[in-house]
């Protein structure tokens, strides 16, 4: 099949970062996924033929009516999809109904388990009319483990200490992680859920699972958990070291807020 400039692009930017996540340790096995809404990249997908039977999404996504998304195909590994991104996922559009979806290209590839979240994400996205077109969801090793500690796992007190480790995550990640208590990895409920901190949040923690963001492109979406990611290693390294981080004062905080207008 041959895409249109954009779309090339787009699918250049899933390999790239797919391949950083396998770099990055945080996609074993099959770890990890990742969609793209690119409804206004490939208007000439739309009158693209299905090419297997409608299947059901479980809930309706009444704002994403023929919206067309490449995804990652279930099982599929990240260092595979950076190599060949549409032998490892697939291109999807929302049926008329908005309760079923078709695959477009390619054969035999079945979307992520973790497709009710990022379709109620991409719905959600729209009912906000966000310019957010990608959602990505991975397992970096060091922010999971910090959320096998409860008191981690009160409202802020991650976003908190890892802004306090190095002044970029609090210029780049500006909103901070919210916490999606644990749910069963691909269901509803962790969907549901994970909108909920949507509404406050960019980059989200499911507990002792992964890591979700989502971003205008991968790379923004990317670079937000890089920098979480950062913290947590600055946080680790400290301990190991026998202290606990001091952190930015809250002067110092107030002080980036200032500069960077956070
Ligand atoms: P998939 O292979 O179905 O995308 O699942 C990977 C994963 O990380 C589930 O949370
Ligand atoms: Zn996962």
């Amino acid at each position: 099949m041959k895409y249109n400039k954009q779309l090339s692009d787009i699918i250049s930017q899933v390999a790239q970062i797919s391949g950083y996540l396998w770099e990055k340790g945080w996609a074993e096995r099959n770890g990890g996924n990742i969609s793209y809404n690119i409804t206004e990249f490939a208007p000439e997908l739309m009158s693209f033929e299905a090419i297997a039977p409608e299947v059901e999404i479980g809930f309706e996504v009444s704002h994403l009516k023929n919206a067309i998304f490449y995804v990652t195909g279930t099982g599929k590994r990240m260092r595979y999809v950076s190599q060949s991104p549409l032998d490892n996922g697939s291109i999807i559009r929302i049926c008329d109904d908005c309760r079923h979806y078709e695959t477009i290209a390619e054969y035999d590839i079945r979307p992520t388990s973790e497709l009710p979240s990022h379709l109620a994400i991409h719905d959600y996205l729209q009912v906000r009319s966000s310019s957010y077109k990608a959602v990505m969801h991975t397992h970096p090793t060091d922010l999971i483990a910090m959320s096998h500690h409860t008191p981690f796992l009160k409202k802020d007190v991650l976003t908190h200490l890892l802004w306090s480790m190095i002044p970029e995550t609090r210029a780049f990640c500006p909103k901070g992680l919210g916490i999606v208590p644990y749910k069963l990895p691909g269901s509803v409920e962790l969907a549901t859920a994970t909108i909920e901190q949507l509404k406050n949040y960019d980059v989200v923690m499911w507990e002792k699972h992964g890591v979700l963001a989502v971003g205008e492109n991968l790379i923004e979406a990317f670079d937000m958990i890089d920098t979480l990611s950062k913290s947590a290693q600055i946080y680790m390294d400290s301990r190991m070291m026998g202290f606990i981080p001091e952190g930015l004062s809250d002067l110092q905080m107030d002080e980036l807020r200032e500069a960077f207008n956070l």
